[in-house]
C-alpha cells in the first residue's frame, strides 16, 4: 500500500516536471519567434505548414543569399562579406554571380516541372542558355522534395530583368 502511494506521488512529481519543462519550451519558442521576427527572417503568417517548412529551408540553405521570392515575402539576405568568404566554393560562385542575376523565383512554377527543378538544383541539367545552377543542393532528398514541391506552387508573374 505504502509503496503504491509513493509511486503515485512520484508519478505526480514527474508529471509536474514535464509540465514545467513544456512551459519552458513554450517560452523558449516564443523568444525564438520574436528574435526571428526582429531579424527579418519570419515567414509570412499566411503560408501553409508545408510552405513554411519550404521557406525555412530556403533560408537555411541560403537560397535567399541570391534569390528573392517576392510572392512569398522573401527578400535577399545581405550576408556580411567576411561570412561569405571562407565558405566552400563561394569564391567561384561570387565571381560568376556578377554575370548572371539570380532570378526572383516567384513564377518559377509556371515554366519548370518537378523533374527539371530536382535535377537543376543538383546541377544535373543545364538551362536553355547552357548554364548550370550556381549551388549544388546539399541537403537530404526529402528536403529537396519539400523545396521543389513549394517552388512548383510559385506561379506569380515576375518582371523580366533584361
Ligand atoms: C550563389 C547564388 C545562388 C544561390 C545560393 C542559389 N541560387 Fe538559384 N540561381 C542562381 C542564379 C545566378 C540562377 C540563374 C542561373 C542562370 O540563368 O544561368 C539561379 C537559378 C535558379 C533556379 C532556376 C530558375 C529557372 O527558371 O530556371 C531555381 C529554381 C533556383 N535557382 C533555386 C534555388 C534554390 C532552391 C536555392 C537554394 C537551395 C538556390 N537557388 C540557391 C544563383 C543562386
Amino acid at each position: 500500500m505504502e509503496a503504491a502511494s509513493i509511486t503515485i506521488v512520484e508519478v505526480g512529481y514527474r508529471m509536474q516536471r514535464i509540465v514545467s519543462a513544456l512551459g519552458l519550451a513554450l517560452v523558449a519558442a516564443a523568444v525564438v519567434a520574436v528574435a526571428l521576427m526582429a531579424s527579418g527572417l519570419s515567414v509570412p503568417a499566411t503560408a501553409a505548414a508545408d510552405d513554411q517548412a519550404a521557406i525555412k529551408l530556403f533560408q537555411d540553405k541560403k537560397c535567399n543569399r541570391c534569390h528573392e521570392v517576392k510572392v512569398a515575402g522573401i527578400v535577399k539576405a545581405k550576408a556580411p562579406k567576411q561570412e561569405e568568404e571562407g565558405e566552400e566554393g563561394d569564391e567561384v560562385v561570387l565571381k560568376e554571380e556578377k554575370k548572371v542575376d539570380p532570378p526572383d523565383l516567384s513564377g518559377v512554377g509556371v515554366k519548370r516541372d518537378a523533374d527539371y527543378l530536382t535535377n537543376w538544383l543538383q546541377k544535373r541539367v543545364a538551362n536553355d542558355d547552357g548554364r548550370k545552377h550556381k549551388k549544388r543542393f546539399t541537403g537530404k532528398p526529402e528536403e529537396l522534395k519539400t523545396l521543389v514541391d513549394w517552388l512548383l506552387t510559385l506561379k506569380s508573374p515576375v518582371e523580366e530583368k533584361k
